[in-house]
């Protein structure tokens, strides 16, 4: 090889953002030893709350994690300033939001474009957008009488859960499902499979955009 010649990137840099117990993140974290993804790699792990469990869960795999809150930052604005600060340091690619509960906003998004990815707990685009978090989703699609649920991995855009799709896996709902029972069953037979898949095709993606540069 030429000395001059740049080396290729071998896996892209993934920072996982996070809020709560981060069984999302543990499906990524397997999906990396177990070679799943392979084309890239759990870089960083940032949370929006200090007490996410998913911070341990990145601790005990040797993950860094850094916690920004809103409230130590003062606003959303300062905040975001932080997250790109500490991204940019990582060199990270690839974002991947794994049961974030902000809404990041559009000057932040346009930093990263078609690099941000989401995982949302629905056949989008039923039961999405604005208000459409959590419990909330298995509780409207309980409400209206859906059959079939599941989940959504797409990018994302300045409009919540409306970037484009990249993976979807649909769960049949049982009769006499409560939103807990069915918002587990989703988790497992869908938002722990595709996620991993998902991002691995992203990477792969991105990988061979970087050897066509
Ligand atoms: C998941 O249902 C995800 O789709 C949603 O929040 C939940 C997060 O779970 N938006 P975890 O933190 O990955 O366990």
């Amino acid at each position: 090889m030429n000395k001059e010649t740049p080396m290729k990137q071998q896996k892209v840099k993934i920072a996982v953002l996070v809020s709560g117990g981060g069984t999302n993140l543990q499906a990524l974290i397997d999906a990396e030893k177990t070679g799943i993804l392979h084309n890239g790699t759990l870089t960083l792990v940032i949370a929006n709350t200090a007490n996410a469990y998913a911070l341990e869960r990145a601790r005990q795999n040797g993950i860094a994690t850094a916690c920004i809150t809103k409230k130590e930052c003062g606003s959303t604005q300062q905040m975001e300033q932080q997250m790109l600060q500490i991204l940019q340091q990582n060199n990270i690619d690839l974002i991947v939001l794994a049961g974030y509960l902000s809404i990041i906003s559009p000057e932040f998004i346009a930093k990263y474009p078609n690099r941000i990815l989401n995982i949302h707990p629905s056949l989008i685009p039923s039961f999405c957008g604005k208000g459409f978090y959590g419990l909330k989703v298995h509780e409207a699609a309980l409400e209206k009488g859906v059959k079939i649920t599941g989940a959504t991995v797409h990018f994302v855009n300045e409009i919540p859960d409306d970037g484009k799709i990249i993976m979807q896996k649909a769960v049949t709902v049982k009769e006499n499902d409560t939103p807990e029972i069915l918002q587990k069953r989703v988790m497992r037979l869908a938002e722990w499979k595709i996620l991993p898949l998902a991002t691995q095709q992203i990477c792969q993606t991105i990988l061979q955009e970087q050897e066509k540069e």
